[in-house]
């Protein structure tokens, strides 16, 4: 889906539309743009919701035909909720839903009007969460549908509009658009990498897109093939990919900022990107293993951050450190018992190759440390224990600093990625320790977002660190704003935590 958005001065009622959404909140009588509309319709909005059909709640829409009464064709009433409750991530889901619907209604001229209502949202920060929205909610995957009849493969291109009667707002409306259309469409540009099944994206081909990605964006691009992993002794990354046909890759994306000193702090981005998990020799069961292609999600997270990054240009240096193999079994797979030695020296007892994320990531870690990041965040579908602990919704945040924790919190709060603290101290880290290597890769049965995040702190020397386990996050599953597949989180995530640096 191709999306342009403009921001423009006009009174909604006269712009001509396939679709005019119009943000609702929950109380009693109709004010703002639902009451002017309501005139217009001859009372159309008052008499649905006298009937109870629509009450503003949150995640309801409801949809009216205007026949002619007005600029739109029809009229998406978009329910905001309770005010005092309502924020940005209500404006952001409140936009989703309205270019959800209208892309499932094939209306392919859109009007937002769902700022009006919330006067405690400054302007460039509504029209940016509304942009961000319209993306999120515009994406299909639909790369592999043929083009018939039934219309599936139909979401060509769409023409929003952002509308206000106020000059000045639709002045500092623009500047956040602007940024909300670089996040937005580099979270629907990692949702289609992160969709692409395992045949059509491989270690290698992921590392072309990096490659394709830098040459975009004037990044510095540095990709390890498995020899030139194999002359730096990075023996997770090998070993992880030493059982499949498709080659283990490291890619290094590098941005720098304008005006960099002595002191421009590097902060690194690392993100496992496992192409497919079966588990290698640790296989899986059947059951739901064709969703292990997005357990490249993370790196991919970083790949699309990196995209936005290059193109919002903040102050600090970011290394993007993308890990990348694939975990198959067969007859040149790493086994339980091996003992791995890592690029940091440390060796590892294997007791598990399904916890291969990690010894993918010791790598890139101790690799992140000597490119000169000072702080490093790590970005992975790392356990199906975080998914229990905390559900599809909210990723884990682990690390070694408080303040890097609450930064990473700050930047979940105001782009509605969410995340919740666990714990990753000595406990853990004892758990993970073999009798005949320096660590083993798996825990014992408890707690194993905390132990997986534990064996990465012993590779931290003096970085501040901290981990987002985003096993649970990745894909929602379809609701009112969500198409299939990947819903790219953590490239708004760790985009504005590092614009915020
Ligand atoms: N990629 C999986 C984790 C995962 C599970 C992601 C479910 C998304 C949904 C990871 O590599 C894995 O297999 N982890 C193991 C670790 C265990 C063997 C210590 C797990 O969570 O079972
Ligand atoms: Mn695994
Ligand atoms: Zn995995």
């Amino acid at each position: 889906m191709q999306i342009r958005i403009k921001a423009i001065q006009n009174e909604v009622l006269q712009i001509k539309t396939d679709m005019l959404a119009v943000g609702v909140p929950e109380q009693k009588t109709l004010s703002g743009p639902a009451k002017m509309l309501d005139k217009r319709l001859g009372g159309a909005v008052s008499a649905l919701v006298g009937l109870g059909d629509f009450e503003g709640k949150e995640k309801t829409t409801v949809m009216l035909y205007t026949r002619g009464k007005l600029g739109a064709a029809r009229v998406l009433l978009v329910g905001l909720g309770k005010k005092e409750k309502a924020d940005a991530e209500t404006l952001r889901k409140a936009a989703a839903m309205a270019a959800f619907k209208a892309v499932e209604t094939k209306a392919a001229k859109l009007c937002v009007c769902l700022h009006q209502e919330m006067k405690n949202i400054q302007p460039a920060a509504a029209a940016q969460v509304i942009t961000e929205g319209l993306y999120f909610g515009a994406y299909r995957y639909d790369e592999y549908l043929s083009a018939d009849d039934t219309g599936k493969k139909k979401s060509a291109f769409m023409d929003a509009v952002i509308a206000d009667t106020s000059a000045a707002f639709i002045a500092a409306a623009k500047k956040g658009l602007a940024a909300g259309a670089v996040i937005g469409a580099c979270q629907n540009f990692a949702r289609t990498l992160a969709n692409r099944p395992a045949n059509a994206v491989s270690p290698q081909i992921l590392a072309g897109e990096a490659m394709k990605l830098a040459r975009q964006t004037k990044l510095r691009c540095t990709v390890l093939d498995e020899k030139k992993l194999a002359a730096k002794k990075m023996g997770g990354i090998l070993a992880v990919g030493q059982g499949s046909a498709n080659k283990p890759r490291l890619m290094i994306l590098e941005y720098r900022p304008a005006k960099k000193t002595k002191n421009t702090p590097t902060i690194g981005l690392v993100g496992k990107a496992i192409t497919f998990d079966s588990g290698g020799i640790s296989i899986k069961p059947s059951e739901g293993m064709q969703d292990m292609k997005f357990d490249k999600s993370g790196g991919i997270a970083v790949l699309g951050a990196m995209r936005a990054i290059a193109r919002l240009k903040p102050r600090v240096r970011v290394l993007g450190i993308v890990p990348s193999a694939e975990n198959m079994p067969s007859g040149l797979a790493y086994r339980p018992g091996d003992i791995v030695t890592t690029y940091s020296g440390k060796t590892v007892e294997i007791h598990n190759t399904d916890a291969e994320g990690r010894m993918i990531l010791c790598d890139a870690i101790t690799y992140a440390e000597e490119l000169g990041c000072q702080t490093i965040v790590d970005v992975a579908t790392l356990t199906g224990a975080c998914v229990v602990a905390l559900g599809q919704k909210r990723a884990g945040v682990m690390g070694n600093d408080e303040k890097l924790i609450e930064q990473l919190k700050d930047a979940a709060k105001k782009t509605g990625e969410r995340i919740w603290p666990l714990p990753c101290d000595d406990e853990f880290v004892e758990a993970m320790k073999s009798k005949i290597a320096d660590l083993k890769n798996a825990g014992g049965k408890w707690g194993g977002a905390c132990t997986a995040a534990a064996f990465l702190s012993q590779f931290i020397k003096k970085a501040k660190w901290a981990h987002l386990d985003i096993a649970g996050v990745g894909v929602w599953g379809e609701d009112e704003t969500t198409a299939a597949g990947s819903v790219g989180f953590g490239v708004r995530l760790l985009t504005t935590f590092v614009m915020a640096l």
